[in-house]
């Protein structure tokens, strides 16, 4: 019986099951160089077959289970989430969990279109993902025919339907956008919308990562401190992803993420699902274990309550923290190596 029984489910570091990630496809709409570059995800590139996707049955038979376990926060993700048919289906089965918050994290070029039943569906919130205000540098990070204002009219269209806040996060590579980090930072100052800056982080083979184009989560704010006055701002949750700032003239705030340079494993709560089903409890894991064979083998809740419970207790993940340890260059790929890490797409983020 999987009811809700009010339970901590802790792992070997004493790190409580509380968020799950969960992918729902792996196709994006996008080719983000820093994440689906298209040398390595261009026509050729086989994309999950449908019967390999978890069904919404399946993913909310899941949820109720991890629900069980203490899992209190579910955020949809991709590749791009609304790629997914009738998305709002799956939402509001989600959100008959008792005490849950559900957000999302979109590119934003559908967002428009679904924002409305979304919400009456009973999302929470959503974030969406713009690396850039410049309409010929976004064009360049997408790297497709999207146009920017589709992305602008989706976090419009998100304000409206009370998804909010919004937040949107801008990944920051050197040479590439940082130059548009003050702009940044004055665009969205007093408008309700939550700026996040994040590190160029090494996860998945295929971006080519380097560390000479992160940009630290110390210099971004530095570079808009000096400029407007701000300040830290304690986190509205343990173990939240993004570090805080605030201006001082009351214009809201923004926050850094800072996995690379100060990583924040001593308080993650997060489970992953990919879309063909495999949890993995760490962003950079080389291998999930599997729910999807179970879950289609007739397994009972009881089962797979143990089975998930015993891959918590046992999780040992601190990637951001090792690496971060090593002296060395993090990325182990090379041209002779095959693949190991998973991408970011495939898992969700
Ligand atoms: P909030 O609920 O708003 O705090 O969302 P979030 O920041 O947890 O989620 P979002 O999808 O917006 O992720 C923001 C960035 O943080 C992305 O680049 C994620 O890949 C990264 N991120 C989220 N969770 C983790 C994590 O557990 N480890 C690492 N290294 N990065 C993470
Ligand atoms: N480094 C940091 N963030 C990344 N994202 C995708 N790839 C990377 C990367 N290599 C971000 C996306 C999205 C979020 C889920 O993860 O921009 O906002
Ligand atoms: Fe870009 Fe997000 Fe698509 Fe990756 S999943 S290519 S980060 S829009
Ligand atoms: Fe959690 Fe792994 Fe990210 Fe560390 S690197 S915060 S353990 S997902």
């Amino acid at each position: 019986m999987v009811e809700n029984q009010q339970q901590q489910t802790l792992d070997s570091r004493g790190r409580p099951l509380r968020d799950l990630r969960i992918s729902v496809t792996d196709r994006c709409n996008f080719r983000c160089p820093y994440c689906m570059p298209k040398a390595a995800f261009g026509p050729g590139f086989e994309f999950l077959p449908r019967s390999q996707i978890l069904s919404f049955e399946e993913i909310t038979r899941l949820a109720k289970i991890f629900h069980s376990l203490g899992m209190r926060k579910i955020r949809l993700s991709g590749g791009e989430p609304l790629l997914r048919a009738d998305l709002p289906r799956l939402v509001s089965w989600l959100s008959e969990l008792p005490d849950i918050e559900i957000a999302l994290t979109t590119n934003g070029s559908l967002l428009a279109e679904h924002a409305r039943a979304l919400a009456e569906a009973g999302l929470s919130r959503v974030t969406v993902s713009l690396d850039s205000l410049d309409e010929a540098t976004f064009s360049e990070l997408s790297d497709v025919a999207v146009p920017m204002h589709l992305v602008l009219e989706g976090i419009e269209a998100a304000i409206a339907a009370g998804l909010t806040p919004v937040k949107l996060n801008a990944v920051i590579k050197r040479g590439s956008n940082d130059n548009e980090l003050l702009e940044f930072a004055r665009r969205f100052k007093g408008t309700g919308l939550i700026a996040r800056f994040i590190e160029y982080m090494d996860v998945g083979t295929t971006n080519g990562w380097r560390l000479d184009e992160v940009v630290s989560g110390a210099e971004i704010v530095n570079r808009i401190g000096t400029e407007l006055p701000i300040e830290p701002v304690a986190p509205t949750h343990r173990g939240e992803v993004a570090k805080r700032w605030r201006y001082l003239d009351g214009g809201g705030e923004f926050g850094v993420i800072t996995s690379v340079t100060q990583p924040f494993c001593g308080d993650c709560t997060r489970a992953r699902i990919s879309a063909d089903g495999k949890l993995y409890t760490c962003l950079f894991a080389h291998s999930g274990i599997d729910l999807r064979a179970p879950l289609r083998q007739e397994a009972s809740d009881g089962q797979l309550q143990q089975l998930i419970e015993g891959v918590w207790q046992r999780r040992d993940d601190r990637y951001s923290e090792i690496r971060s340890e090593a002296t060395s260059s993090p990325s182990e790929s090379t041209p002779d190596k095959p693949p190991d890490k998973i991408e970011m797409s495939y898992i969700g983020g």
